[in-house]
């Protein structure tokens, strides 16, 4: 078998972030092998990944990372050396109507990989490394008042979702803290970019507009996100992953705060004019509806530390970003028409049905 500098399992790398993933590491590092390892829920999808799945540096592999003996035996196959952790259950709506699956995935899942790198990582000298991948949404909700999110921010979950990333994150510590075990965890703001399941706002809402659809804005649209392209997130994993501190925590944001009506406005403005409507065409999609329970005010993040420790800096204003966002979607139909379908479910079926 050749043999690879590095043995890299990535979790949830069929998913939105977890793919963007994939595709830097796969054509950035040829000499790491990129263990690609997902369950292929209703967000993995693996067309997401059609540009890259024939690399000699890319394997993919079909298991649940709650099934422990099952991840016990793929670090030991691939003699896997370092995990980036993606895998979970990441929309907040889901979590309010089944916070079982959330703990289950999100709790008994990390777990159970930490487990399984705590017991196989012995060799003296060898360079381990656990990253974990969470969310800003651990530390609660801030007012308008102007402060951020930082690294020593108390935890404060509000929605089962952040409840069950912040217990995650709670464990990872805690393996880093017993038993030695090289960890390192960042807190990400909401990312937006190609691949994203359009349960979230940005590809839901993009997708309406084109079809003329109503867009149901939560309460009165006021909450406030933090938004980071994925391929900065990604590019911030990177850095973090290859130089940041065992035991440390990196929080990642591009002070990009918007508040949803606005961004939603935004959103209108961009479809409408590349689709050759008039100016202000689809304002009247606007639908207020019910809110969301327990819905977040507000989020920030402050990523001084990341830019100041380790030199990361987003690459694109988000003018930019939410342009070639827009662009993708509208050029990506058939693959918008795939996932909305739920035809994507039977895309790779038979390619993995023996695993
Ligand atoms: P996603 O929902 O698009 O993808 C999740 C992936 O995990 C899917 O491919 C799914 O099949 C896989 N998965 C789910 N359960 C699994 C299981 N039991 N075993 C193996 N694979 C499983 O999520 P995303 O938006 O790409 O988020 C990825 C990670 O980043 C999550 O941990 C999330 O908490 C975190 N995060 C997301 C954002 C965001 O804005 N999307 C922001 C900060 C942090
Ligand atoms: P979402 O993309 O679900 O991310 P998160 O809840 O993790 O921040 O939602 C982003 C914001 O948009 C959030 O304040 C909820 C709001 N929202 C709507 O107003 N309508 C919608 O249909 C959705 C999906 C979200």
């Amino acid at each position: 078998m050749e043999q690879f500098k590095r043995n890299i399992l990535i979790t949830g790398g069929a998913g939105f972030i977890g793919s963007n993933l994939v595709r830097l590491f796969v054509n950035r590092y040829p000499e790491y092998r990129i263990v690609n390892l997902d369950v292929l829920t209703y967000a993995g999808n693996l067309e997401n990944l059609k540009d890259v799945e024939n690399r000699p540096n890319y394997v993919f592999v079909k298991a649940d990372i709650c099934d422990y003996e099952r991840m016990a035996q793929i670090f030991a196959e691939y003699d896997i050396d370092g995990v980036i952790h993606l895998a979970a259950e990441s929309h907040v709506d889901r979590s309010i109507k089944d916070p079982f699956t959330f703990a289950r995935t999100n709790v008994m899942g990390t777990l159970s990989l930490l487990q399984a790198a705590k017991e196989q990582w012995k060799e003296e000298g060898r360079a381990y490394r656990f990253y974990h991948v969470s969310t800003d949404e651990v530390y609660g909700a801030l007012q308008m008042d102007g402060t951020f999110f930082t690294e020593k921010t108390k935890y404060d979950p509000h929605s089962p979702y952040s409840a069950s990333k912040a217990s995650s994150d709670h464990f990872v510590r805690a393996f880093h803290d017993t038993y030695g075990l090289p960890t390192v965890i960042s807190n990400c703001s909401n990312n937006y970019g190609p691949y994203q399941f359009p349960e979230k706002l940005i590809p839901l809402f993009i997708n309406n507009i084109r079809h003329g659809r109503p867009l149901p804005v939560y309460g009165k649209g006021e909450n406030v996100r933090d938004w980071l392209y994925v391929e900065d997130h990604a590019r911030a994993i990177d850095v973090i992953f290859h130089n940041g501190k065992d035991g440390d925590t990196y929080n990642i944001g591009g002070f990009n705060e918007w508040k949803n009506i606005d961004l939603i406005k935004v959103m209108i403005s961009v479809v409408d004019r590349l689709l050759g409507n008039p100016e202000g065409h689809s304002l009247g999609l606007i639908t207020y509806v019910k809110d969301r329970a327990g819905h977040d005010l507000r989020y920030a993040i402050d990523s001084t530390k990341l830019h100041e420790e380790l030199g990361w800096e987003p690459s694109l204003q988000f003018e930019e970003g939410i342009e070639k966002t827009v662009k993708w979607y509208l050029d990506h139909q058939e693959w918008m028409d795939r996932v909305t379908s739920g035809d994507y479910m039977a895309y790779y079926e038979n390619m993995y049905k023996d695993r």
